[in-house]
């Protein structure tokens, strides 16, 4: 009882909290707003450097008096532009009445937005928004800034483990694989560009992709899984149509001015909130900002409608690739040919070994090994019904899984001879449940103990098995 009362105690704590951000503002000016706290509320599409200012945890990134020997690294591609479907949604969107709709609908006096951001969407041209490459043949590539945020990326870490990360490209030494689409491929090129710059990049090996990769991209090649996620579209169908997203688009349309017979549906209101958080995340490293570049699409939403939306793609998130799957040890299977590939580098003291093994897939591959390890984990699941409750929750697709999210694993050896582990979520180390608390220091054979059903199976079967 004393328990529930303390916990009550917290909530009411957390919610006031927050109550700032979480009430719609109708008169909000996005144009004059310096904070720009939307900037890193675009859940998966989200600038990496935007989220990096962010501490996860308490526990001191670098901090140990051991030896870094080996270095294991699942990063996502970075910033990319939308796929087609999405991209031509946006194209169709902006070149349809809404934009005029809505100037007429400020002079005839029945919007409240301010006059900045009026003008910005009253000036807005698909031909000057994103410098030109917004065109359907580029759906989908990498943007200058998700190159920019993966040079320096594995710069950082090179400065970090000059043990690790020699200036110069060794085979031997590297491991480097990505899946088989040009944003995977330009990401991990990226990343080899900022250890060995231009010229040192361009020698490097990238070993070869499968037809039917399972190792790096398992969630594509395991029908029986998709099964298991009746949940996802339930619970965000759901969301779609609850009392909060009825709130947000009846808010937004008022914003607007538009009323009953003319008003924007959620599909178009959803279109609007890409070219928010797209416009943002594909220039923010290139801008120089620390906001990234201005896109007048921003305007409609509140922080607490920014909030919401990022809710509803964490709630999506959480029961496609996260806590919410029902069949836990399944989506924990899937990751069964990367925590393999992790525990034989890391059990290796063979000093001919690789140290460095780095590869570039999706955010539901980074999502599932941080749900097999443990980490990110709420007390209670997130639902359709429980946002208010929720403001503090680990799982943040936002800060979690971002462009250029990056799960690292370290081992160092210590001078007594004991092997620890470290897990880095984008660059902060993380708490996993088994390891101290306060240091993050796993000890190799705790991880090794606890995957150890995954140490010489037959992953390529094992990966999608129900039996
Ligand atoms: C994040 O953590 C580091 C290291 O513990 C600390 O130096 C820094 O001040 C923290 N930053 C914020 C914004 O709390
Ligand atoms: C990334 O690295 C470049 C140098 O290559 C530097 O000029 C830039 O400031 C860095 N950007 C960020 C966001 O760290
Ligand atoms: C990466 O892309 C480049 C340029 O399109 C291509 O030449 C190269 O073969 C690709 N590499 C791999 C390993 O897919
Ligand atoms: C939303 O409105 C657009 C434009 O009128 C329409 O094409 C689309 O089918 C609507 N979507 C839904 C889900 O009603
Ligand atoms: C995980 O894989 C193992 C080995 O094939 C299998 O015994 C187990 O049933 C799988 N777990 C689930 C839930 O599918």
């Amino acid at each position: 009882m004393k328990f529930f009362v303390a916990l009550l105690g917290v909530l009411a704590m957390a919610i006031s909290a927050d109550a700032g951000a979480s009430m719609h503002n109708p008169f909000f000016c996005y144009a004059t707003d310096t904070v720009r706290s939307m900037t890193n509320m675009g859940s998966v599409i989200t600038s990496y450097e935007a989220i990096r200012r962010f501490n996860f945890t308490t526990v001191n990134p670098y901090m140990s008096t051991c030896t870094p020997s080996r270095f294991w690294y699942l990063g996502r591609y970075g910033s990319r532009l939308p796929h087609a479907p999405t991209l031509q949604s946006m194209i169709d969107f902006a070149e349809s009445s809404i934009q005029d709709d809505i100037v007429r609908n400020y002079e005839a006096g029945r919007t409240t937005l301010c006059r900045q951001d009026f003008e910005m969407i009253r000036d807005f041209t698909l031909e000057s928004d994103f410098g030109g490459i917004f065109r359907i043949e580029n759906a989908g590539l990498l943007t200058e800034s998700g190159i920019f945020a993966l040079q320096n990326i594995s710069r950082r870490y090179q400065e970090v483990f000059p043990e690790i990360f020699p200036q110069t490209y060794e085979r031997s030494r590297f491991h480097f694989r990505h899946t088989g689409t040009p944003r995977t491929n330009v990401s991990i090129q990226a990343f080899a560009t900022g250890l060995f710059g231009e010229v040192g990049a361009e020698g490097i090996v990238h070993e070869p992709i499968p037809e039917q990769d399972w190792f790096l991209r398992p969630f594509d090649f395991c029908p029986d899984f998709w099964e298991e996620t009746a949940d996802w579209d339930r619970q965000t169908r759901a969301f779609e149509t609850g009392p909060e997203m009825l709130e947000l688009i009846e808010q937004v349309n008022r914003k607007l001015g538009f009323n009953s017979q003319n008003e924007l549906n959620f599909t178009q209101i959803l279109t609007m909130w890409n070219w928010c958080r797209f416009k943002i995340a594909a220039t923010f490293e290139a801008s120089n900002s620390e906001t990234g570049a201005h896109c007048p699409w921003c305007a409609p939403f509140s922080v607490a409608h920014h909030l919401l939306l990022e809710y509803y793609e964490d709630l999506s998130f959480f029961y496609a690739s996260g806590y919410g799957v029902r069949n836990q040890r399944m989506l924990e299977n899937l990751s069964c040919g990367l925590i393999q590939d992790l525990l034989n580098q890391m059990q290796s003291d063979n000093d001919g070994d690789t140290l460095a093994r780095i590869f570039v897939s999706y955010s539901e591959e980074i999502q599932g090994m941080l749900v097999a390890l443990g980490a990110f984990r709420d007390l209670w699941p997130i639902h359709q019904h429980n946002f208010a409750q929720q403001s503090g929750r680990h799982w943040l697709t936002s800060l979690i899984s971002p462009f250029s999210a990056n799960l690292a694993a370290v081992r160092y050896d210590c001078e007594d001879g004991d092997v620890d582990l470290r897990f880095f979520l984008n660059e902060r180390p993380i708490l996993v449940p088994g390891c101290d608390q306060q240091t993050g220091a796993c000890k190799l054979s705790t991880i090794v103990d606890r995957f150890q059903r995954f140490i010489s199976a037959d992953c390529s079967t094992f990966f999608c098995s129900t039996n």
